[in-house]
């Protein structure tokens, strides 16, 4: 684990990234409503387009093993003036779960927001039947904030999805102990 990296995502990890989604119901999963199925080269492009403005709000990020990608996601909605994120867009390789490739991952991510973009609070969403990534960001420090209710549809269902977050100072404290 120590040799992997998060780093800035490169443009020629598009196609792997795409080929782990393979539904429409994972696209949702993974990204919520801003995707429409089927999911293309072109739709990502244009989403990470949204990282090359002035004044960025997106910072698209990738778990690398040398050059090898094996996890993505996104530290989003950075509002610099109210020292608040969020991260979203959280996956990894289907051959790579449940092996604490995601923890690793969001873990580099809170020490990226807290420590070097000075972020006071940084919260998600996820779904409420995800077990994995509610497990994975409960073992990261996230706590609860609540439930948006049927805040999706996928297909004929609503789907509910649960707030968490993190502070910085629980960051640390979780650091020093
Ligand atoms: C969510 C996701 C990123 C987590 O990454 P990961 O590398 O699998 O996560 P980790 O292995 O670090 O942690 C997952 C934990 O959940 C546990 N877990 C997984 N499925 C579970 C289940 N059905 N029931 C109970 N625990 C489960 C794992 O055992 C692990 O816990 P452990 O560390 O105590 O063993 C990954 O599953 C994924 O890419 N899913 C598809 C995309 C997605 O849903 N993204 C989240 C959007 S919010």
């Amino acid at each position: 684990m120590s040799a992997m990296d998060v780093k800035p995502f490169k443009l020629k990890d598009i196609k792997t990234v795409l080929s782990w989604v393979k539904s429409c119901d994972a696209m949702l999963q993974w990204s919520g409503p801003i995707f429409t199925w089927p999911l293309t080269h072109m739709q990502f492009r244009k989403h990470l387009a949204l990282a090359k403005v002035d004044d960025p709000r997106l910072f698209p990020f990738g778990l690398y093993d040398k050059n090898k990608i094996l996890g993505y996601c996104e530290i989003s909605d950075y509002r610099k003036m109210h020292e608040y994120a969020s991260i979203s867009r959280v996956i990894i390789s289907p051959r790579h779960r449940n092996k604490g490739y995601g923890q690793y991952m969001i873990k580099e991510m809170l020490r990226m927001g807290f420590y070097k973009m000075s972020l006071n609070r940084i919260s998600l969403g996820t779904f409420d039947f995800n077990t994995a990534a509610i497990k994975c960001y409960q073992k990261t420090g996230f706590k609860p904030e609540g439930t948006l209710r049927q805040s999706i549809k996928a297909g004929k269902s609503y789907w509910n999805c649960r707030i968490m977050s993190i502070l910085k100072s629980e960051w640390q404290k979780s650091k020093s102990v």
